[in-house]
C-alpha cells in the first residue's frame, strides 16, 4: 500500500511514437468523447484496443471511421487504428473485455439534482463485466468521479485478483488528441505500486511527467484541477468587471499578471462565463463531496454563483444597448457552443445568455459554424447557416464564442446590414478601433 505517498518521475522516450514491443490488449468501455479519444490514441501508440458502447448505431458508424462529434485529428487517429487493425469497435462491454487485461471505464458521470454525481453507468458496467474479466486484470477509471469511487468499485467487483486504478483524463475538447499524446502529466492512482507500474507501462511511448498516487489523491486531483481553473476564470471575469469600472484594460492586466510564473498566462481570457460538460458539473460535484464529509466549500460555492451572475451581467450588456429600441428589438448571436472548436452545447454560457434575452421578449437569430437546426433549450432562436444572414436588421450583434473564422468576416458589410450596428464582443475577439471605424458601437469584456 502507498495510499498517501507519491512521487514524480520524468520520462523521456527518444524512440518516439509508436513503439510496438509493449503492445497489450486493452478494452475501453464507452465510445463517448473520452473513451473514443483514449482508445484511438492508445491504439495509435501501439496497443490493440477494442472500444465498446451500448449504442449500436454509433459503433456501426465508428467501424466505418465516422466520428460522432467535432474533434480535430480524431478521425485521422481512428482511421489509422482501423487501417492497422489495432482498433476495433464492438457493441456491448462484455465483447470488449474477454481478451483484455486492461479495462478503461470511460462512462458518463451525469450530475444528480443536488449536484452529486450519478455513478449508475459505472455500477451497471462493472456488474456486466465483473464475471468475464481475466484473472489479474486491471479496471482503470478514466472518467471524472468523486473521491471514493475507486473504493466503491473495488468493493462492488469483490474479486481479489482484479485491481482498480484511477487514471483521470485531462482532455480539453478541441485539443483532446494533443492532450492525450502530449499530456501535461499522467496521474495514476493505485492501491499497490505494482498496479501503478503496470498502468504506467501502457504510456511508455508518451513523454510526460508521471505522478503515482493513491486512489483518493488521483480522484481529487481531477476535480481540483477543473475547480481551480473555474475559480481562476471567475476571478478574471470579476477583475474584467472591475476594469470596466476603473478604466483599466483586462487584456493588459491579464498579460501583466500572466508573466508571473506563480500565476501563469493561460485561462486568463474573460468571457461570457465558463461552461461545458465538465467545469459546471465537476465544481458542483466537489462542493457536494465536501459537504458530505462535513466541510463547507464556500469558496467554490461562491465561484459557481458568481459565474451565474457573470452570465446575467453579460446578457445585461446586450439589454443595455437595446434599451432605447422600443420596437421589437432583434439580436444576432454568433457562437452557441460552450467555446470555439467544438459542437458541444452542454452547459453553454452562450445558451444561458440567450435564455436571459428570450425572457425579456427579444427576438434572436443565431449563427454557429457547427450548429444547425433547432436548439432544444432555446427553440425560439432561429439558426442561420450564413453569418451575414443572421445579422440582417439586427440591433445588436453578440459574439459568444471565439471562432477565428468570425475574424475573417467583412465587419463593414455586417454593420451595414444591421438596423443599428452595436457589437457586444464577449470574447474580445475584435479590435475596438477597427469596429468603431466601420460604424459599430463596441462593447467588449473588461475594456
Ligand atoms: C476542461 C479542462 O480544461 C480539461 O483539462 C478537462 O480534462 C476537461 O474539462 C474534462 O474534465 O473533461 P473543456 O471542458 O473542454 O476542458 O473546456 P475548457 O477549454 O477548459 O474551457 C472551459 C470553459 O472555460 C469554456 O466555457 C471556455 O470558454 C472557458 N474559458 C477558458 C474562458 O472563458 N477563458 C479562458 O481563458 C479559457
Amino acid at each position: 500500500m502507498f495510499d498517501k505517498c507519491f512521487h514524480v518521475a520524468y520520462r523521456y522516450n527518444p524512440r518516439g511514437i509508436p513503439r510496438k514491443q509493449n503492445m497489450v490488449n486493452i478494452a475501453v468501455i464507452g465510445a463517448g468523447y473520452v473513451g473514443l479519444t483514449t482508445g484511438a490514441c492508445l491504439s495509435y501508440v501501439g496497443h490493440n484496443v477494442t472500444i465498446a458502447d451500448l449504442n449500436a448505431s454509433r459503433i456501426a458508424g465508428l467501424q466505418k471511421g465516422e466520428i460522432p462529434f467535432v474533434e480535430p485529428l480524431l478521425s485521422e487517429i481512428v482511421a489509422d487504428g482501423l487501417r492497422s487493425e489495432r482498433l476495433t469497435f464492438v457493441t456491448g462491454a462484455i465483447n470488449a473485455c474477454k481478451d483484455a487485461k486492461f479495462h478503461f471505464l470511460c462512462l458518463p458521470t451525469p450530475p444528480d439534482d443536488d449536484g452529486s454525481t450519478d455513478l449508475s453507468f459505472f455500477q451497471t458496467a462493472v456488474d456486466e463485466i465483473s464475471e468475464a474479466l481475466q484473472p489479474n486484470s486491471i479496471i482503470i477509471n478514466k472518467s471524472t468521479v468523486p473521491v471514493g469511487t475507486a473504493k466503491i468499485i473495488n468493493e462492488q467487483i469483490n474479486r481479489r485478483d482484479i485491481s482498480i486504478v484511477s487514471n483521470p483524463e485531462f482532455l480539453a475538447e478541441g485539443n483532446a488528441v494533443n492532450d492525450f499524446l502530449s499530456p501535461s502529466r499522467i496521474v495514476i492512482g493505485a492501491e499497490t505500486r505494482e498496479d501503478a507500474r503496470r498502468v504506467e507501462e501502457l504510456y511508455s511511448n508518451i513523454d510526460a511527467p508521471v505522478l503515482l498516487t493513491g486512489w483518493e489523491s488521483a480522484e481529487l486531483i481531477k476535480h481540483t484541477a477543473n475547480a481551480f481553473l473555474a475559480m481562476k476564470l471567475t476571478f478574471v471575469n470579476e477583475i474584467a468587471t472591475l476594469c470596466e469600472k476603473t478604466g483599466a484594460d483586462i487584456q493588459d492586466v491579464a498579460k501583466g499578471i500572466g508573466y508571473d510564473p506563480r500565476i501563469g498566462a493561460s485561462y486568463l481570457n474573460p468571457g461570457p462565463g465558463w461552461g461545458g460538460s465538465c467545469f459546471p458539473k465537476d465544481s458542483s460535484s466537489l462542493v457536494h463531496v465536501a459537504r458530505k464529509v462535513g466541510f463547507d466549500f464556500t469558496l467554490l460555492e461562491h465561484t459557481i454563483q458568481l459565474n451565474k451572475k457573470h452570465v446575467e451581467r453579460t446578457a445585461g450588456k446586450v439589454l443595455n444597448l437595446l434599451s432605447k429600441e422600443k420596437n421589437s428589438p432583434k439580436v444576432a448571436a454568433w457562437g452557441l457552443t460552450f467555446k470555439a472548436g467544438t459542437d458541444d452545447l452542454r452547459s453553454s454560457p452562450a445558451i444561458e445568455v440567450l435564455s436571459h434575452l428570450i425572457a425579456e421578449g427579444i427576438k434572436i437569430c443565431a449563427y454557429d459554424p457547427t450548429v444547425t437546426g433547432t436548439i432544444e433549450q432555446i427553440p425560439e432562436v432561429s439558426i442561420e447557416t450564413d453569418p451575414y444572414a443572421s445579422v440582417e436588421d439586427a440591433d445588436v450583434l453578440v459574439v459568444l464564442t471565439e471562432w477565428e473564422e468570425f475574424n475573417e468576416l467583412e465587419m463593414g458589410k455586417v454593420a451595414n446590414m444591421m438596423k443599428s450596428p452595436s457589437l457586444v464582443d464577449t470574447r474580445n475577439l475584435f479590435d475596438r478601433e477597427e469596429m468603431e471605424s466601420v460604424g459599430f458601437t463596441y462593447c467588449g469584456m473588461g475594456l
